[in-house]
């Protein structure tokens, strides 16, 4: 933080808190924040715990939009906290609330153990088609089969995307715009053996016919990975895969 009195203008900052061991709802707590117009809302967060209430919870780490942990709602918005600026919101009041859809865990954490089943679940690494040995050497792919994939494999993982889906919010069991765009990443690449087992997630109850197609999630994404995209194909690859799983004869091979 600069200490230049000409610089400074201060902005309220009002945080949903919640502290389950005293607040039976979360409760909303304003805060008087000095900053400079180079200042993200992390750094407005992290002034507020150094400098005024050292209680306050939130999850940071790289401060770059890289690893995806400190998305939060802001304005009502899903946002990067550090990708966001306090001057943005200057002179209002900026609201700040954890992300919609997820149980809170404390402050500005929510439990995420809902989106990490699902990644599991879908085997989020490339299955080797054929198996190779390192003296054989790397899988090698052209330009042309990368541009197939490379979009989705931008995903950071930072779940705003599921703070804009209407549907994860009525609907929890739903795979989510996040898992399909990261199902579709592995799904489509030309090294990959796994997408008839990915499939069976894609296709099934709580896959891609799941959404509604509203596209908030490729809006808000910080990455643009357009998880709606990534969403919409697989409504037409799950077509497809269940009618040839129909097609298929027994004990054959696709
Ligand atoms: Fe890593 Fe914001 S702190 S994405």
């Amino acid at each position: 933080m600069r200490d230049d009195p000409v610089a400074m203008k201060l902005i309220e900052i009002e945080v949903l808190r919640y502290r389950p061991e005293q607040d039976v709802e979360p409760v909303p707590q304003v805060y008087d924040v000095p900053f400079t117009d180079d200042m993200s809302v992390l750094q407005g967060l992290q002034y507020i715990k150094d400098y005024l209430d050292g209680t306050l919870s939130f999850r940071w780490s790289c401060r770059m939009a890289i690893c995806g942990s400190c998305g939060m709602m802001i304005d009502g918005v899903p946002r990067l906290s550090c990708k966001t600026f306090l001057r943005d919101f200057h002179p209002r009041r900026l609201r700040v609330e954890a992300l919609a859809h997820f149980p809170i865990e404390r402050d500005l954490v929510v439990v995420i153990d809902d989106f990490i089943g699902k990644l599991e679940r879908i085997q989020p690494y490339i299955v080797p088609k054929t198996p190779r040995t390192l003296a054989e050497g790397e899988y090698l792919q052209t330009p042309a089969q990368l541009d197939v994939y490379e979009q989705f494999s931008s995903c950071i993982n930072c779940l705003l995307c599921y703070a804009a889906c209407p549907q994860y919010g009525l609907n929890p069991e739903f795979v989510g715009p996040g898992i399909m765009a990261l199902l579709h990443r592995y799904n489509v690449d030309s090294r990959d053996g796994a997408a008839s087992q990915r499939m069976e997630i894609a296709g099934s109850e709580a896959g891609a016919f799941n959404c509604t197609a509203v596209g908030y999630c490729s809006e808000v994404c910080p990455k643009h990975v357009d998880p709606a995209n990534a969403v919409n194909q697989n409504k037409t690859l799950a077509a497809k895969d269940y009618f040839l799983r129909g097609a298929k004869p027994k004990g054959g091979k696709r």
